[in-house]
């Protein structure tokens, strides 16, 4: 049963160019939230999506000597594959150029103008294009310049129409001391009372005549509606408000939670607030600003070129390690610095050391000392009531910190019960007991409690990183009947006894710190070489030549599904080969696969991919291979097929 409705919201970035680790960081905490919210039982929508129109895209279009909407499909291309590489479960991805909500916007732009809250006037003021903001003389910095980006704004005076900001500053103040969640953390919500919600509104200008990339306003077309009016409609508009059908509109408005960065409250805590009561609409439940990440002491942003690419850091340390990395190092609502050396030093403390130690020094264990069997636990000691304790204690207070958007507290709750356990194993020594044969009950419950343990942090950490988990399970044997909901975490011994585990590759393995600290000098510019350019010119050397035509008949006596790899590891003859295992609906299968230079065994786990089902069994280098699995692939590189989205192993392919 459903706990009830979820939705929540990242900024729509502006698809100006490549994203970075900053946006990455936003998302990454979003889809965090919005798995532990499924995992948990809330029915949730999780919108993301691009900001696509204003004279900053234009400019950049122009640049790049192509249309906007050229130049934009493009760029929203590689931002949804840079979501599917790092698994991001959005459930919608808007461009503010889709038609609907640029219609939506147009009715909610004259529906306020019919009442009178949009109205037409004159304006003149400083303007900062890269921000796409307006700002009076006193707001800027010395030499004109914009407080927030630091570069030159220019005086632009225009007819324009404006929207009475001004009318709803009482109600806004109100809200703010009735509501503090309306503003998080609090640090920003008194920035945003003293600075300008106390001071006074000004009304703002909400349409734009200098150059023509935009939403025309449906009364008077030379006007563009102001970008920043039409992006923050988007949390309606994407639900179907101002449409015919406002459905889901009414069953997830008003938002549990706008995710945005530092730079951007003031427009999500008192323009978009103040555009909802003009609409007379509920307001989002909770904004929360969190902090930038900075390199040395500047923020990390596009025009500054002083970036961080997620790409080649998730191809060198895996997805899990950088999800990890930036919630855990970073405290959520505030600034904090990105160094390589942190970076590398995190990952080998908590997830080398820590995390991955553990779940391999107990597999080892259980296969040394009980053949690979998870023992059924016998004699009690006197370490097992604290771990107990610890482990099952957890989950209440991760819940705590995520509904607080504090991640880092959250994961630190959970790395407590894995320091926890590495102690235990150091307090009960297992290699003593197992000296002597009069121990063999006691070493029982030691393994016992340490598998359990395994299986209690294997589901806290899934909202955060789910391909170890999934790893995690595969060592340890643990499947669906053992425990694996969030629940089951309260309660220790679901694991059963006598499952078998089996030792796989390390989960993660450890660095080198000065190797890293070299490589990662020049990861971003190495991957910004590889990809400038280098895929057009692909695609026109591939010669296409077409094979002998086919009826549909002939095609329909291939048998497609898809099977989720289980298991992968290394064929043991063949350096080319990997043989997997895979459930196929209510048989597992083996297939073994020339896909060894291109992936690695434990990237496969977890993956649903296309079977060949039906393909004459054969032996490959002595090993069985029960059908083929699908890949493209030109000369240097290979990518497997797999499906859109989840579906259950077996679906028929077709
Ligand atoms: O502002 N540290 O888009 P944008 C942390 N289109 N977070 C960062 C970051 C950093 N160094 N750099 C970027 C826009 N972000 C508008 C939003 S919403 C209706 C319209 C993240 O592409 C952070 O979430 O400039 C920030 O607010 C957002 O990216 C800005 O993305
Ligand atoms: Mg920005």
């Amino acid at each position: 049963m459903s706990k009830g409705t979820f939705y929540l919201t990242t900024p729509i970035y502006y698809p100006s160019g490549r994203l970075h680790i900053g946006h990455t960081y936003t998302t990454v905490a979003a889809d965090v939230l919005a798995r532990f919210k499924r995992f948990t039982g809330y029915d949730v929508q999780f919108l993301t999506g691009t900001d696509e129109h204003g004279e900053k895209i234009q400019e950049a279009a122009e640049k790049a000597g192509v249309s906007p909407k050229e130049y934009l499909d493009k760029i929203v291309e590689e931002i949804k594959d840079l979501w599917k590489k790092m698994d991001i479960s959005y459930d919608i991805f808007i461009r503010t150029t889709d038609q609907e909500h640029e219609e939506r916007v147009q009715k909610i732009f004259q529906t306020l103008y019919d009442k009178g809250d949009i109205y037409k006037s004159e304006y003149e003021g400083w303007y900062c294009t890269p921000c796409e903001s307006f700002w009076t003389e006193t707001q800027l910095k010395e030499g004109h310049v914009c407080p927030d980006c630091n570069r030159p704004a220019h005086l632009a005076k225009e007819e324009a129409y404006f929207f009475k900001l001004s009318k709803y500053q009482d109600r806004l103040l109100q809200y703010f001391e009735e509501h503090p969640e309306i503003c998080y953390p609090e640090s920003r919500k008194n920035e945003m009372v003293n600075n300008f919600l106390k001071p006074g509104l000004e009304d703002l200008c909400v349409s734009r005549t200098t150059f023509d990339w935009g939403i025309k306003v449906p009364f008077d077309p030379k006007h563009i509606i102001y970008v920043w009016f039409d992006a923050v409609c988007n949390y309606i508009t994407a639900l179907g408000y101002g449409s015919d059908n406002e459905e889901t509109f009414n069953k997830y408005w008003p938002a549990d939670v706008h995710l945005v960065g530092k730079e951007i409250v003031r427009f999500h805590t008192i323009i978009w607030p103040a555009i909802l009561m003009a609409l007379e609409i509920p307001l989002p439940k909770m904004v929360y600003g969190h902090g930038w990440i900075l390199f040395g002491a500047d923020k990390m942003s596009k025009s500054k070129g002083n970036i961080v690419y997620p790409e080649p850091l998730i191809e060198r340390y895996g997805l899990d390690a950088i999800k990890y990395f930036l919630l855990r190092e970073f405290t959520f609502g505030q600034d904090g610095n990105h160094t390589n050396r942190n970076f590398i030093n995190r990952l080998n403390s908590d997830l080398a050391n820590d995390l991955g130690n553990l779940v391999s020094r107990t597999v080892s264990m259980i296969e040394k000392y009980n053949e690979g069997i998870i023992p059924s636990p016998g004699v009690e000691g006197e370490f097992d009531g604290s771990l107990k304790e610890i482990a099952t204690g957890a989950a209440s207070k991760v819940e705590n910190a995520i509904n607080k958007l504090q991640f880092h507290d959250g994961l630190e709750e959970i790395w407590k019960v894995v320091r926890k356990t590495n102690k235990y194993i150091d307090e009960t020594a297992p290699w003593v007991l197992a000296k002597d044969e009069a121990n063999k009950e006691r070493l029982n419950t030691v393994l016992y409690n340490l598998a359990e343990a395994i299986r209690i942090i294997s589901v806290l950490i899934k909202p955060f990183m789910e391909s170890t988990t999934n790893k995690i399970w595969s060592q340890v044997g643990i499947t669906e009947d053992q425990g694996t909901d969030w629940e089951s975490t309260g309660t220790f011994g679901k694991l059963k006894a006598g499952t078998a585990v089996k030792k796989g590759e390390a989960l993660f393995p450890r660095l080198e710190l000065e190797k890293e600290m070299e490589a990662l000098e020049n990861i971003n510019a190495a991957y910004l070489e590889k990809i400038s350019g280098a895929q057009e010119s692909k695609e026109e050397e591939i010669v296409i030549t077409a094979k002998e035509q086919i009826t549909i008949d002939d095609f329909d006596k291939v048998e497609l599904r898809a099977a989720k790899v289980l298991e992968a590891e290394k064929h043991p003859k063949a350096d080319k080969l990997l043989v997997l295992q895979l459930q196929v609906g209510n048989e597992k299968r083996q297939v073994v696969s020339g896909i060894a230079a291109h992936y690695k065994p434990e990237d496969l786990v977890g993956k649903t991919v296309i079977l060949v089902a039906n393909l004459k069994p054969v032996k490959l280098r002595g090993i069985e291979s029960h059908g083929m699995i699908l890949a493209a692939s030109t000369d240097e590189k290979l990518v497997l097929g797999t499906v859109d989205s989840d579906i259950p192993s077996g679906a028929s392919i077709s």
